[in-house]
């Protein structure tokens, strides 16, 4: 599997990373996603995305993989009120007892990266919430201090120089942070996420998204209909979406990781045999630029949080 440098982390991390979000609402099938997890670590996967918000997803990852944590790189996320923490939204007293909070569920002594969960502007420039998280690294808690979101925060976040990592909204059907954000990160040497990377599996009708994607994935869904492109124009199969999705994603200058959300082992092997097989052509890629440009001229179509 490719690895990228992840800015100026040190970090090497593998292309194809893992969002745990979905891993949040599993139940039943806890052993399943247990054991594709360390097969997609086995097969050289080593960044895994979670956040406090994700209800149960990092206990499930405390049980499932603490065991090697010395094999991943351990992303969590923070800011909101949940369970057991009190405070205001994205307070310095909220942001520590979150941490903790994290720490004990994920079963580590430390997270490689935390990111305030897409506070919006306002909150950033505030500054009280980056500055817990700069306390969190002084105390050894973190390694390193980012921002997940989208859009203008995320190009601002780009610029501070306390954000080591990005986590934004990268797909066929989003592209606009890949002109506002990724140029920044590149030139602040700034570590990259890729989150909701194949567009929540957009050219799936609606009807078949599971539970929560019913109404999450609706937005990709409508645009991946209006910008229209058919895969056989860009030389590929119509079962080739989720390769041609992620592929795309990863064709992005300055983008490190794709963090995909799948509970199905067989979408997970999937989807690392298709980042084994690297970018797509520069003719492919702009493509779908174009066709994204042309389906949203005046340039409507925002980062999707
Ligand atoms: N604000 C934030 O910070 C934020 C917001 C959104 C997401 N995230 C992070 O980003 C991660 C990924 O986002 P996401 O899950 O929304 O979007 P995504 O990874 O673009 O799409 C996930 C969807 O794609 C399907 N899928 C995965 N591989 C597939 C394949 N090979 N073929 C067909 N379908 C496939 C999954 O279904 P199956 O389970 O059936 O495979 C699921 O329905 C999250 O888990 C989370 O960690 C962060």
């Amino acid at each position: 599997m490719e690895k990228r440098t992840f800015g100026n982390t040190g970090f090497q991390v593998s292309v194809l990373g893992f969002g745990a979000a979905p891993a949040a609402y599993l139940k039943a099938d806890r052993d399943r996603v247990a054991k594709m997890l360390n097969d997609l670590i086995d097969n050289g996967m080593n960044f895994i995305d979670t956040a406090a918000s994700y209800p149960g997803s990092e206990e499930f990852l405390g049980e499932a993989i603490s065991h090697r944590r010395k094999d991943f790189v351990l992303v969590s996320k923070c800011g909101t009120k949940q369970p057991g923490l009190e405070g205001e939204n994205w307070s310095a007293s909220l942001i520590k007892q979150s941490v903790e909070r994290s720490l004990r569920s994920l079963k580590t002594d430390h997270l490689d990266v935390l990111l305030l969960h897409s506070c919006d502007l306002a909150t950033l420039k505030k500054g009280e919430a980056l500055g817990a998280l700069v306390e969190a690294r002084k105390a050894g808690k973190i390694k390193f201090a980012g921002y997940s979101g989208d859009n203008e925060a995320a190009a601002y976040a780009a610029d501070l120089p306390d954000v080591a990592v990005i986590e934004t909204s990268i797909n066929i059907t989003d592209q606009r942070n890949i002109d506002l954000v990724l140029p920044k990160a590149k030139q602040n040497n700034i570590g990259v996420i890729a989150k909701r990377p194949i567009a929540n599996a957009a050219w799936k009708p609606i009807a078949n998204q599971p539970g929560m994607y019913q109404n999450y994935a609706k937005e990709y869904t409508e645009r991946f209909q209006k910008i229209g492109l058919n895969a056989s124009d860009l030389g590929f199969a119509d079962n080739d979406w989720p390769e041609i999705a992620l592929r795309f994603t990863l064709s992005q200058p300055g983008l490190h990781t794709a963090i995909i959300g799948t509970t199905n082992p067989a979408n997970a092997q999937a989807n690392l045999d298709a980042a084994n097989k690297g970018p797509l052509t520069k003719e492919v890629v702009q493509k779908i630029r174009d066709a994204f440009r042309k389906a949203d001229p005046n340039g409507t179509w925002t980062g999707q949080t």
